[in-house]
């Protein structure tokens, strides 16, 4: 069937970030569990993680919002639709987007929120790529937010020198060169990781309840070595399976840009796809797995730091609880 419109792609045209000032450093996590930070470095990648003391995943949206509202030239009244990917929204409902709709001001926008935890970033931004692709909407704004610290059990050592709160955001438009912008995904979920990286209450199948406090149920629960497991195949796999689909050597791509859960998951896909260190996107040691904000970060650093540069080749990829995870091959179109 012929397509109605001319073929686009869609491609990012603005970044923003934002993390918390205040930063626990594996000095700290020494202080409150039986851990050190020699076990933390070498195990994870992490040095630090930023927390938000006041506020929701909301107020760090909008600030990443304002961010890139100040580098980047938008009228909020362009936007037609906000996606939101996030496990921390400020509440079930209303959704964080309608929250972050109304303090940006983004009057004629529409939006919802996205929950495939650390995959969420790139199940956005592929939904977002496909509005473009319709031709149907112009300006999305993919939102990347997590306040993970809200739902960490700081009792827990297996989990709580894991996670950071952080949110990042890109712009995302269509463009006619087709050279450009997002030009495959591969996406995938398994529901039969359920059991390993959950938060089991606060939903309807156990809502709020004395027992469900005590159990300490409204916190992150992780199996770390199965999940790690499944992580380590599961990104290296869809990585090289995406370079593979689109006849892609290693020196065809500028960088992996992979979700920043722990480092040695980040070396296993890397390696894998035959990458060396330096084209590998990185700043977990600063901030540890934000989850669904850790790619948009790195692209927003790496981007400000004059380290991105247009026709870039990236795979951008993640696995995260589900299972989800996936991989997507964009080339860089800003200057
Ligand atoms: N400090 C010191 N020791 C710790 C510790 C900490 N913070 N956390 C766990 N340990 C202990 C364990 O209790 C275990 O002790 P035991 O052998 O006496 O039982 C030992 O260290 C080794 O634990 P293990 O689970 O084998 O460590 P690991 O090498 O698998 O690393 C994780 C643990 C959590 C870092 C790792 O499994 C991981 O990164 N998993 C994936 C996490 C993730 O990224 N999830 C998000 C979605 S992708």
């Amino acid at each position: 069937m012929q397509k109605s419109h001319k073929p686009i792609n869609a491609t990012i045209t603005a970044v923003g970030m934002y993390v918390p000032e205040k930063i626990l450093d594996n000095k700290y996590f020494e202080s409150i569990v039986d851990t050190s930070d020699e076990w933390i470095t070498t195990r994870t990648g992490i040095k630090e993680r930023r927390i938000l003391e006041n506020g929701g995943t909301s107020f760090m949206a909008v600030e990443a919002i304002k961010d890139l509202m100040k580098n980047f030239p938008l009228n909020p009244e362009e936007i037609d639709l906000i996606i939101v990917a996030t496990i921390t929204p400020d509440m079930f409902f209303p959704s964080t987007a309608c929250l972050i709709q109304e303090k940006i001001g983004a009057k004629n926008a529409w939006g919802f929120d996205l929950s495939a935890a650390c995959s969420g970033f790139l199940f956005a931004l592929q939904t977002a790529a496909s509005f473009i692709e319709s031709g149907r909407y112009k300006k999305i704004l993919v939102v990347g937010a997590d306040k993970m610290s809200s739902i960490t059990d700081y009792t827990d050592r297996n989990n709580c020198i894991l996670f950071g709160d952080a949110a990042s955001v890109v712009l995302v438009e269509p463009i006619e060169d087709l050279n450009y912008g997002i030009k495959d995904s591969i996406l995938y979920c398994d529901g039969s990781g359920k059991d390993t990286l959950y938060m089991k209450a606060g939903g309807s199948l156990f809502p709020a309840s004395q027992e469900t406090v005590a159990n300490r149920w409204h916190y992150i629960y992780q199996d770390g070595k199965t999940v790690f497991k499944a992580a380590v195949k599961g990104m290296a796999d869809v990585s090289y399976e995406i370079m593979k689909r689109n006849n892609l050597t290693s020196d065809d791509i500028a960088y992996l840009v992979p979700h920043q859960a722990n480092m040695r998951i980040i070396d296993a896909t890397a390696e894998r796809m035959g990458i060396s260190r330096d084209k590998v996107m990185i700043n977990i040691d600063r901030y540890g797995n934000t989850t669904a904000a850790t790619i948009p970060l790195c692209l927003t650093e790496y981007y400000k730091a004059g380290k991105l540069k247009k026709g870039d080749n990236l795979i951008l990829s993640a696995f995260g609880a589900g299972y989800t995870w996936g991989a997507i091959y964009l080339t860089w179109s800003l200057d």
